[in-house]
């Protein structure tokens, strides 16, 4: 008897362990309840997320910004932003800390593993960033041969330098502003960025150069989408398709992305 209890209870035990580590419990209604939905994003990734003096105060603002306010608005509730480094962005998803992501999260096989994802609403590619100072130095995969090469820290990027420049030493790192000026102050020879993102450190640092001697090929994982705990209500991911959808067919995304641009990424992430 008193076995079959223990038993009962490791059972019961199991039974609560299986309902809090598995599958999401975001659906329509459980946003409806709490009025509002929170993305998980990060802040150093203009033209898509960062930060910016508006009315002298530092604003998160960008692309995937509006998208996230768009898709509260679709849904009919508030929005809050969760910002946190991006090696840690998906990893909410599971933690429930948050009902989506949205941080320009390239869908790879390996992702769609463990997370679900929206349609894609932008094609990005990888650039190699040096100084213009060292254009003629580093001309080829083979030049960067033990060199620095800088790529953020849970990203697609550090697979890309990884495989395509494998004879230089890989240095992740958690910040792309802090990546940027250890290539300026020499402690990295060389980024690896995605083209949108390198432009906008490009436009604001006159010594620093996307090289076009370098060229990184496509690995498959250049489609951004919004990311989802696994088992996330498929309500709740169609209307994100749906104003996804609309946004692109409008050129409204094109719009938010020409905004951003007119915005200056503010120099420190410090909240
Ligand atoms: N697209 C790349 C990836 O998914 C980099 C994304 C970085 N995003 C960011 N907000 N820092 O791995």
């Amino acid at each position: 008897m008193k076995k079959l209890l223990s038993l009962a209870l490791v059972g019961l035990a199991l039974v609560g362990l299986a309902a809090c580590s598995s599958s999401s419990s975001v659906t329509k209604e459980s946003i409806e309840k709490k009025g509002k939905i929170v993305i998980a994003t990060e802040s150093e990734f203009a033209p898509f997320e960062f930060k910016t003096l508006l009315d002298g105060k530092d604003t998160l603002v960008g692309a995937d910004i509006e998208l996230g306010n768009a898709i509260a608005e679709k849904l009919g509730v508030d929005v809050e932003y969760s910002v946190m480094s991006f090696n840690n962005v998906l990893a909410s998803l599971k933690s429930g800390k948050a009902d989506m992501a949205i941080a320009g999260i390239s869908v790879t096989s390996e992702r769609e593993k463990a997370y679900d994802f929206s349609d894609s609403y932008y094609t990005s590619e990888n650039v190699v960033i040096v100084k213009k100072s060292d254009l003629d130095t580093y001309t080829s995969a083979d030049s960067l041969a033990d060199k620095s090469v800088g790529a953020q820290k849970g990203s697609v990027q550090e697979t890309v330098a990884t495989e395509q420049l494998p004879k230089a030493s890989m240095v992740s790192l958690t910040s792309n502003g802090e990546m940027i000026n250890e290539l300026k102050s020499g402690q990295l020879d060389a980024v690896v960025l995605e083209k949108a993102i390198a432009e906008g450190y490009i436009a604001q640092n006159d010594d620093l150069v996307i090289t076009d001697k370098i060229t990184l090929e496509s690995d498959g994982t250049d489609a951004y989408a919004v990311a989802f705990a696994k088992g996330t209500d498929q309500e709740v991911i169609d209307a994100v398709n749906e104003v996804i959808s609309e946004a692109k067919s409008s050129g409204q995304f094109d719009q938010w992305l020409a905004q951003a641009a007119t915005y200056t990424q503010s120099s420190s992430s410090d909240e």
